[in-house]
């Protein structure tokens, strides 16, 4: 049985035919609407969210399968002050897969640990966001034709931004990547991102401030929200987010072929401006969010 906890829990082979099922789900997104009859996915959501637990409901669905699960701590047993060990040892006689979103650094994989069904990292705290990474990924695939030689662009809170980490890691495994880390300094990545992944593997990357003067050199430019639940207090947060706004004045200096990706929700750090520029694919990475994770559950169920 496999778990997704970090986004290289799939091997490039593994993560090659994730990729495939779902371009088959794109083409076609009734192919599998039988396949999951009689399946449960239990969603258990302890972080608020709309379209993690939702795309991941609406692709058990869209597979004939059923659904159960809470969207937030305070109506599930974790208010009484019940372990996530315990939660899960029951949920699994419940359920066949779970997806799982803590804010705790590490929560889904001790659930793993207890676990009886297959655990997905749907989110903890700063750490990983894998499905949204294969999501991501996919978009990238699809829309741009390769993962390799990209030169990619991170922007925004490279410090607090799960999915900013989950996906260095999973590109880091690509050949002739770049990333461009665009932050405030306080807003940098993680030491552990920079030793382990970048300055371990002998990745090419800058670390700067501005936005603009790197633009055009870019093939992807990942925006990310300013995490305010993550921030010690609300003054660094009021001071930090607005650091950057992409609108369409901006979207001049970039090729003709970049793409914009955001994991939404936004904030304001993409003028609504920005939205019906062509290179503006974040709405269609959230659709693709859900034929992902369609082709998640199929393979983690062995049903495929
Ligand atoms: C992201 C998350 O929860 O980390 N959202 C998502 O899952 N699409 C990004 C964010 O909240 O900023």
């Amino acid at each position: 049985m496999k778990h997704i906890i970090s986004p290289t829990d799939l091997s490039l082979s593994e993560l090659d035919e994730l990729l495939d099922l779902s371009e088959e789900i794109i083409e076609d997104p009734s192919k599998y609407s039988e396949i999951c009859h009689g399946k449960k996915l239990a969603s258990l959501f302890y972080e608020p969210s709309t379209r993690t637990r939702l795309s991941f409901e609406a692709a058990m669905l869209n597979l004939g399968g059923n659904i159960l699960g809470f969207s937030s701590a305070d109506s599930s047993s974790a208010a009484k002050g019940e372990s996530v060990a315990d939660t899960i040892r029951v949920i699994s006689s419940y359920a066949d897969i779970c997806a799982i979103r803590h804010p705790k650094e590490g929560a889904p994989l001790v659930a793993s640990h207890h676990s009886s069904i297959p655990v997905i990292n749907a989110g903890d705290g700063g750490h990983n966001h894998p499905t949204q990474t294969f999501t991501d990924l996919l978009t990238i695939k699809h829309l741009k034709g390769r993962l390799q030689e990209l030169t990619i662009g991170f922007c925004g809170d490279l410090k607090f931004g799960r999915t900013v980490h989950s996906l260095i890691t999973a590109l880091a495994r690509y050949s002739n990547i770049k990333f461009i880390l665009i932050s405030p300094k306080e807003l940098k990545i993680p030491d552990y991102i920079r030793e382990e992944i970048l300055d371990a593997k002998g990745i090419s990357y800058v670390e700067v401030r501005g936005l603009e003067e790197v633009m055009s050199y870019l093939d992807i430019l990942y925006m990310t929200r300013v995490q305010r639940e993550r921030f010690f207090n609300e003054a660094d947060y009021v001071r930090l987010k607005d650091t950057y706004v992409l609108d369409s004045r901006k979207m001049t200096l970039a090729k003709e072929d970049m793409l914009v990706l955001h994991p939404l929700p936004r904030v304001n750090e993409i003028s609504t401006d920005v939205d019906d520029d062509p290179r503006a694919v974040y709405f269609k990475q959230a659709q693709y969010g859900v034929y992902v994770r369609m082709a998640l559950i199929m393979k983690l169920l062995k049903l495929v």
